[in-house]
């Protein structure tokens, strides 16, 4: 195979109690990496599409790092070019950054051999290098389930120890994206320290209740168990009406709702898609007493990651 083309999705991290371990995959949107092998050597980034304005110079680049990372594993005898195509928005909290390096390695594993074909764990190792370049950390937990599908916990990320958790049939999400700028970095800055026993007790309470909920189709269990105590409560003052946004959502039957990744997207679980869409109605109601510009989807938790569309 000499050239692909990979559908990267859009993910939602955090999940709410699970800062930086828990992320599951969204159907759409998603970024479209075309890949194809190249006499030059090294990687060339020949084409950027994209809302916002983002560098195609390989180490300013989530998919350039993801990649650099994955050539000095092995030596592979042939450069690569790519064109990026933004699906996810930059800046979102979707998983913008992870969508693009995701994308690139496992576009580039496609072009590979079979007996040199990495695992899609060591594709999720080399896509955290791409999130030093978005938030300044190695973190997986939206490179984890954008390569993967589904939901997936990391219970640790130096060595990468990552986990595939099963989701309910019926999970589907609605997500709202206001349009102001939260970068990553910033929004990572922050957050405590420290913080309290009793606050880390019933976190951990809630991490485990919702990894319980999410083997046992307990939809109930799942939304009452992604209150988070600890990152939310500051970050949450970055989002307009993020309180009263919750509250409509969850008066409409939404199972749970926060701050997807490092926000300002925030996002409600919902039992089934006639749910999703009356959590949706009510999020517009509510975001159209601002000035504020945004987009919403809904989408079912997706159980596919990365995808060869070509
Ligand atoms: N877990 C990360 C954070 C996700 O919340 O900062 C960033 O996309």
């Amino acid at each position: 195979m000499d050239k692909v083309k990979v559908f990267a999705p859009a993910t939602v991290a955090n999940v709410g109690s699970g800062f930086d371990v828990l992320g599951f995959a969204m159907e759409a949107p998603g970024d479209i990496i075309e890949m194809n092998k190249s006499d030059k050597e090294g990687i060339n980034i020949t084409e950027m599409i994209s809302e916002k304005p983002l560098s195609t110079v390989t180490e300013e680049n989530t998919a350039g790092m993801a990649l650099l990372a994955m050539y000095r594993a092995k030596k592979i005898p042939f450069g690569v070019e790519l064109k990026i195509t933004k699906g996810v928005n930059p800046g979102s909290g979707t998983g913008s950054s992870a969508a693009s390096a995701a994308g690139a390695v496992y576009a580039l594993n496609q072009l590979l051999n079979d007996e040199d074909k990495f695992s899609d764990k060591e594709l999720v190792d080399f896509a955290m290098d791409g999130e030093i370049v978005a938030s300044g950390a190695r973190h997986a937990d939206n490179v984890g389930p954008c390569v993967m599908g589904g939901f997936t916990l990391v219970r640790q990320n130096e060595p990468l120890d990552i986990v595939a958790i099963p989701a309910p049939d019926e999970l589907y999400v609605t997500v709202l994206h206001p349009e102001i700028e939260i970068k990553t970095s910033e929004s990572r800055a922050i957050l405590k320290k420290q913080i309290a026993m009793s606050d880390a007790v019933k976190q951990w309470g809630n991490v485990a209740g919702l990894v319980a909920g999410l083997f046992t189709n307990d939809y109930e269990l799942i939304g009452r168990s992604m209150e988070d105590y600890i990152v939310v409560p500051t970050r949450s003052l970055l989002i307009p009406m993020f309180d009263i946004m919750k509250q409509n959502a969850m008066n409409n039957g939404a199972l749970g709702f926060s701050i997807s990744g490092s926000g300002p997207s925030v996002f409600a679980l919902c039992k089934g898609k006639e749910n999703a869409e009356s959590v949706k109605k009510a999020l517009i109601e509510t975001i159209e007493k601002t000035e504020l510009a945004y987009n919403i989807h809904i989408s079912k938790v997706s159980s596919e990651g990365c995808k060869v569309i070509d």
